[in-house]
C-alpha cells in the first residue's frame, strides 16, 4: 500500500508538557497526562508518489478550498519515517482539520499524530503503539499523547525509546466532559516550542521542577480513583503554574529586554473568576488552559448541562457574544480509516 489516511484528535493537558530536556528529540522534562478530545479532529491522506519531485503538503480548509503549503516539519517528518522504511519516495500530503485555525486547539498534536500513523501505514511499516508515540512525538512533543486511547499519560523517560505515551485509563473509564470556551480567534503571538525555551527563565521554575514528580503522583492516582475533587484542584493549579511560568520567564535577550508570554486575555479572566463563583454556589467544575486563551471547562456528565448553561447565561449577560463553545468527550487515539481525503 503506498496510500493511507488516519484520524487523530487534539489532546487536553492536564498536567503540562512545559520545557525539554531536549529540543531536537523533543524529550520532556516532565511526565505529563491529557485527554484526548472527540469532538475535533484531524484527518491526514498520504501517498507516496514516484512521479512527485518534493513532498507537497495541501491543508484543505474548511469549506473545501486548499491552500498548498510545503511545511519543512511535515517534510521533515516524513524523512523520519522513510528511513525507517529505506525509501525515499516523495510523498503528497493532504489534511483536514475539523475546527478552524485559531480556535484554541493545537492542531500540531493531532496533525503529527495522524500524519505518523497515515504515513507508516503508506510505507507498510509494522510499528507498535509504542513505537508510533515515539514517532509522533518527534514531530510534536505533545503528538505523542494523541496515538493511544482515552486518558494519556506520556513517560518522560531520558531516552528517545523510553519517552513515550500509554493509555492510563479508557475513554469511557469516566465521565469527564470538557466545555471549551474559545475567546479569541487572534493566532499567538508566541509559539509553544519558543515558550519551551523560555521556562527556565521563570524564578518559580526551580520551585515546579521540585513539584512535579508529587504533582503526577497525586493526579495519576485521582484518575485511576475517578476522585474529582483531587483531580480538579490538581488541575487548576498545574494550570496556574504552567501560566505563572509562562508569564514570569522575562529576561535578558543579548543586548534586549524579552517579556514574559501572557496568553491570557480579559475573557480569560472573566471565566476564571467565575469558575471560582459557580464553585462557591455548589457546581464541581474546574478550569484548565493550554498555550492559548481558551479557558476548557472540566466537569462530569451530570453536570454539564448546568455548567453549559451557565457559560451561556454568563456570555449573555456580559455581552460576550464572540465566545464559541465545543463539548469533549474522552476521545480515541489515531486510527486508520478508508476514507481517503481527494487530491484537489
Ligand atoms: C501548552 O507539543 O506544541 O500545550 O514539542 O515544540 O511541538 P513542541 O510543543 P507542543 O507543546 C504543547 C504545550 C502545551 C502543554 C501540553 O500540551 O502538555
Amino acid at each position: 500500500m503506498s496510500k493511507a489516511t488516519a484520524i487523530a484528535h487534539p489532546n487536553l493537558a492536564f498536567l503540562k508538557y512545559w520545557g525539554k530536556r531536549d529540543s531536537t528529540l523533543n524529550i520532556p522534562i516532565n511526565n505529563s497526562i491529557s485527554m484526548n478530545l472527540d469532538a475535533v479532529q484531524t484527518v491526514t491522506t498520504v501517498e507516496f508518489d514516484a512521479a512527485l519531485t518534493n513532498d507537497e503538503v495541501v491543508v484543505l480548509e474548511q469549506g473545501g478550498s486548499s491552500r498548498a503549503r510545503f511545511d519543512q516539519r511535515v517534510s521533515r517528518h516524513l524523512d523520519r519515517l522513510r528511513s525507517l522504511a529505506e525509501s525515499a519516495l516523495p510523498a503528497r500530503v493532504i489534511t483536514r482539520n475539523s475546527f478552524p485555525a485559531g480556535t484554541g486547539f493545537a492542531s500540531s498534536a493531532s496533525g503529527f499524530a495522524a500524519l505518523t500513523l497515515a504515513g507508516a501505514a503508506a510505507l507498510g511499516l509494522k510499528l507498535s503503539e509504542r513505537e508510533l508515540s515515539i514517532l509522533a512525538r518527534m514531530g510534536s512533543g505533545s503528538a505523542s499523547r494523541s496515538i493511544p486511547d482515552g486518558i494519556v499519560e506520556w513517560l518522560a523517560g531520558d531516552s528517545s525509546d523510553t519517552s513515550y505515551a500509554r493509555q492510563l485509563v479508557p475513554p469511557d473509564y469516566w465521565a469527564l466532559v470538557d466545555i471549551a470556551v474559545i475567546v479569541s480567534r487572534e493566532e499567538k503571538k508566541v509559539s509553544s516550542s519558543e515558550g519551551h525555551e523560555l521556562a527556565v527563565n521563570s524564578p518559580f521554575w526551580p520551585v515546579r521542577l521540585e513539584t512535579l514528580p508529587g504533582k503526577y503522583a497525586r493526579m495519576s492516582q485521582a484518575i485511576r480513583e475517578r476522585d474529582f475533587s483531587t483531580f480538579g484542584r490538581e488541575l487548576e493549579s498545574e494550570a496556574m503554574m504552567m501560566h505563572t511560568i509562562m508569564m514570569t520567564s522575562a529576561h535578558i535577550d543579548g543586548e534586549s529586554w524579552r517579556s514574559g508570554i501572557y496568553y491570557w486575555t480579559g475573557d480569560t479572566l472573566t471565566l476564571v473568576q467565575a469558575v471560582q463563583e459557580w464553585r462557591a454556589q455548589g457546581l464541581q467544575v474546574y478550569f484548565t488552559l493550554d498555550a492559548g486563551p481558551t479557558v476548557h471547562l472540566i466537569c462530569l456528565e451530570a453536570e454539564s448541562d448546568t455548567v453549559l448553561s451557565a457559560v451561556r447565561a454568563l456570555a449573555e449577560q456580559s455581552g460576550r457574544a464572540h465566545w464559541s463553545l465545543t463539548v469533549n468527550r474522552p476521545g480515541m487515539g489515531a486510527r486508520l480509516t478508508e476514507a481517503h481525503l481527494p487530491t484537489p
